[in-house]
This record gives C-alpha cells, structure tokens and sequence, in this order.
C-alpha cells in the first residue's frame, strides 16, 4: 500500500529531477540512475514522505518522462508530477506553479542528495516555521580553498594554465545543501522576478535582500553527481 502524506502538514516539497546528469557519465537523467538496484529518484522520495510534516510532493520530470516518472513513484507515495525545464531553476518554477497557496511552507530538494534523512526536511521547516523567510543547510568546508585565475605563461600540455591568486578563510565558507526552505510567498516572489539563473533558490531571495538562515546540514545530504558518488552512496545504504 502507498503511504499516506500528513493531509494536515504545512510543506510542499519540490523535487527537480529533469537534469541530464551528464557528470555521472554516459547514461539516461540522473535521477532514473540506480542504485542499489532502485532510481535516485525513488530512494529520495521514499525520504521526503517519511518527513511527518509534508503535505504534497511535486516532481519536475524531464519532458519524456513525466508518464513513467508517474508510473515509478505511484507506490512510492503520493506525488504530482510536471514536465521540468532547461534550467534548475526554471524546473522548480514550473513545480512550484502546482503548489496551492494554503500550504505555507515550501522546500527544495535536489532528486541527487537522495539519501537525505527525513529528519532534516524536518529541521528545515521548523526554522521556517520559527520565523526565517529562507534557511539552508550547511556544513563546514573541509578543503583548503584557493582563488585562481589564468597563468600568464603557456602550461606545458596536460597541466592547467591556472595560477593562485589568494587563499580564501574557510572558517566562514560553508557547504550548501538541501533541502532549501522557504515561507511560500517568499520563493514564490523571488522567481516571479529572478533575471540570471543560479544553482540555489536562496540565492535568488539573497539578491532581494531577505535573510537566509543556515541549520546543520547533514553528511547523507551528498550531492550525487560523480560516478564515485554512486559507489559511496551504494555504501552507504548499507550502514544507514
Ligand atoms: O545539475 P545539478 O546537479 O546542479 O542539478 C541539481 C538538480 O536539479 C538535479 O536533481 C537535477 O535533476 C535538477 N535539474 C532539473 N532541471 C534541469 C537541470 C537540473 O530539474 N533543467
């Protein structure tokens, strides 16, 4: 039997899935990929509606696939699914359309962090609940990071013409993950007017100058987007 959303919840999440995925190499939209013999796309629902709090899940399929993105998730739980876009974020304006304007609570979920515990969707609504207009989660940058630019002379062939130009203090650079919450009319605003496409929804409500607040992300939150990301995440799945 499909399990049931929480008819009483306050959050719509929307999950774009209509990437190709290239990075992960040859092969059909990332989030059909398997793993452990199931779709990313499966594994990440299943993790979204175990959340208590969601109300409605939207999917942004690539155009081709929205009927078998139907057929896929239809015992995995209740989901509504729309042809996504060319653009991340044009596909989570096309899911977000299908949002009605009583649920006031509204997360972004990338189909690639599929192994994001249900907890976390929790702890991202409740900030937003509490009063932030847009929160993300974070973890602290492990890496040294390095600002670079192009060398003035020739590399020898196989050897990047880059140059250091600085090192950055990572002590106040943060990793970005999501879910990404936000209050309903906020995203809803922030796409209405957003010019320049960028790889996070919070980004477009820090260009209208509200406050983005950050929650401890979580490690099982890994983007999948190499093919030794598939190898860990595979790994994973069997201490989780
Ligand atoms: O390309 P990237 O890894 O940043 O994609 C992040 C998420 O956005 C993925 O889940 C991908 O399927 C989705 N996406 C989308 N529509 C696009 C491009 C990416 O829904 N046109």
């Amino acid at each position: 039997m499909t399990p049931q959303l929480n008819a009483r919840g306050d959050v719509a999440v929307l999950v774009p899935a209509a990437g190709a995925g290239l990075r992960l190499g040859p092969g059909g939209p990332k989030a059909l990929r398997l793993l452990a013999g199931e779709p990313l796309l499966v594994h990440a629902i299943r993790r979204v509606a175990a959340a208590p709090s969601v109300r409605m899940i939207v999917v942004a399929a690539p155009a081709a696939e929205v009927g078998a993105v139907r057929d896929l998730l239809a015992p995995v739980a209740p989901v509504t699914v729309v042809a996504g876009g060319a653009e991340r974020q044009e596909s989570v304006s096309l899911a977000l359309a299908a949002v009605p304007d009583e649920i006031a609570i509204v997360l972004v979920h990338d189909a690639a962090r599929a192994l994001t515990p249900p907890q976390l969707f929790e702890s991202v609504a409740a900030a937003v609940r509490a009063g932030s207009p847009a929160v993300i989660p974070v973890l602290p940058v492990v890496d040294t990071i390095k600002e670079v630019g192009p060398a003035s002379v020739t590399a020898p062939e196989g050897v990047a013409a880059e140059i250091v130009l600085g090192t950055v203090d990572r002590s106040v650079l943060r990793s970005v993950q999501t879910p990404q919450g936000f209050r309903h009319h906020v995203l809803a605003a922030a796409h209405a007017v957003a010019a320049d496409a960028l790889t996070d929804d919070a980004g477009l409500v820090e260009k209208a100058g509200l406050p983005v607040a950050c929650v401890p992300g979580s490690e099982l939150a890994l983007k999948i987007t190499r093919p030794l990301d598939l190898v860990l995440a595979e790994a994973l799945l069997h201490v989780i």
